[in-house]
């Protein structure tokens, strides 16, 4: 039972408005969650409610979804008895009413939701993630994904790449891939102030450099990986790429580092990029409403590399299902406030793994110190995090959450 709900509105990693959650318990402890907040976002996620109130915050203001929070949700859920957390979920959707959480807002259900989660694992009196695993489902912990080169709609810089990842796939451990992934970056910072790049951050904590061409940046990438004493490919620290390309994705043609690109030149490219580097996962490749194209790059690449779907897919069950049916994608990007609730999150991570399909669960480029998601990628034994780069305190958070999840509950590392 929930005794009591509050939201406030707090500050993102972006110094944006969003919602902090507070559920208070009948034994006088509570439990807390932080709202995440995307910037290249999908046309079809779950509706983020925002004021548009010029005088505050630019519009971006979230008092009314503190104010649904704090009055409508507070009303449906305190003193009430449910059995899990997805009679919780059921309830604010069927209050909520519409198909994308427009009128009560997604973040205000998602942060009530993850809140709830920590709720049911406190009164369980199991870890998050524990309370997070499905039935027949082994948990493990995540290969990390650090971002550490930031285009595209996360920096200021003229890259059109928005994400850069390197993913210590090789590691014997999770504590021995934040190591990994540490020391890159590290050695990128070296490589890039070595040859007068600027080293700023870019939103999710990678370095934002001046370079126009993407392949530029993995040459780059895989030199550093070298320089730390790690193997570039599969055995050591791989690489992985989120083009985000529905934000290059103008009149019909990808427009990258100057040239027009049409979708099969598009995945020309990629096969060129995959010949070259050891580039593991694209996801974004090609852009949300580009089905064709994705049906086409999955043809052509998906026996060779993960092709993950992001804002095609926003963490929808319904668009995955399709895309499962379509052979779009072979794999597919995880966002609780893409979809709004935890238990439709599981849902789509439920539809994936009975499909064969990989996940990777991840943050959002505005995010808080909250760490529920490195919980879930490690509850649900899904594989793979993508958490920003091993820097900024709101990405970090992440990362020593799953170190202090293995050196508390020992259990298996990796991929496999
Ligand atoms: P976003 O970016 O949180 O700004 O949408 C993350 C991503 O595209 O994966
Ligand atoms: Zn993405």
């Amino acid at each position: 039972t929930i005794t009591g709900v509050r939201a406030v509105e707090v500050l993102d990693s972006r110094g944006r408005p969003t919602l902090a959650v507070t559920l208070s318990l009948p034994d006088g402890s509570s439990v807390h969650a932080g709202v995440p907040s995307g910037a290249s976002t999908g046309s079809r996620e779950a509706v983020e409610l925002r004021d548009g109130d010029p005088a505050r915050y630019a519009g971006k203001g979230v008092l009314r979804a503190a104010g649904n929070v704090n009055g409508e949700l507070a009303d449906l859920l305190c003193g009430r008895e449910f059995p899990d957390l997805a009679a919780v979920d059921r309830a604010m959707i069927e209050a909520d009413g519409t198909d994308t959480k427009a009128r009560l807002g997604a973040n205000a259900i998602v942060g009530v939701s993850m809140a709830a989660a920590r709720a049911f694992a406190a009164a369980a009196g199991v870890p998050l993630w524990r309370y997070l695993t499905p039935e027949g489902v082994t948990p493990r912990l995540p290969v990390p994904h650090f971002n550490v080169v930031n285009g595209g709609a996360h920096a200021p810089n003229r890259l059109d790449f928005q994400e850069f990842m390197i993913a210590p796939v090789g590691a014997p451990s999770l504590a021995e891939a934040v190591r990994a992934g540490a020391e890159v970056y590290a050695a990128l910072r070296r490589r890039l102030a070595d040859k007068g790049f600027a080293t700023g951050l870019g939103d999710e904590g990678g370095f934002a450099p001046e370079i126009d061409a993407p392949e530029d940046v993995l040459t780059a990438l895989v030199d550093a990986i070298t320089d730390a004493g790690y193997t570039p490919g599969r055995d050591g620290v791989a690489i992985a790429l989120d083009p985000a390309a529905s934000e290059f994705y103008r009149d019909g043609g990808y427009h990258v580092a100057g040239e027009r690109l049409s979708s099969d030149d598009m995945i020309a490219r990629y096969e060129a990029i995959i010949e070259r580097y050891p580039v593991w996962s694209i996801e974004d490749g090609l852009a949300e409403g580009d089905w064709d194209g994705w049906i086409r790059l999955t043809e052509r690449l998906g026996q060779r590399l993960q092709i993950v779907g992001d804002d095609l897919l926003v963490t929808n069950p319904a668009i995955v299902t399709e895309a499962i049916a379509r052979r779009a994608g072979n794999a597919a990007l995880i966002k609780v406030n893409q979809i709004g609730t935890i238990t439709e999150t599981l849902e789509t991570m439920r539809l994936c793994r009975d499909a064969g399909w990989a996940q990777m669960v991840s943050h959002r480029s505005g995010e808080t110190e909250d760490t529920f998601i490195a919980d879930l990628a490690t509850g649900t034994g899904c594989g793979q995090l993508k958490t920003g780069a091993p820097a900024r305190g709101e990405r970090v958070a992440k990362y020593n959450r799953l170190i202090e999840i293995e050196a508390g509950d020992r259990m298996a590392y990796g991929l496999r």
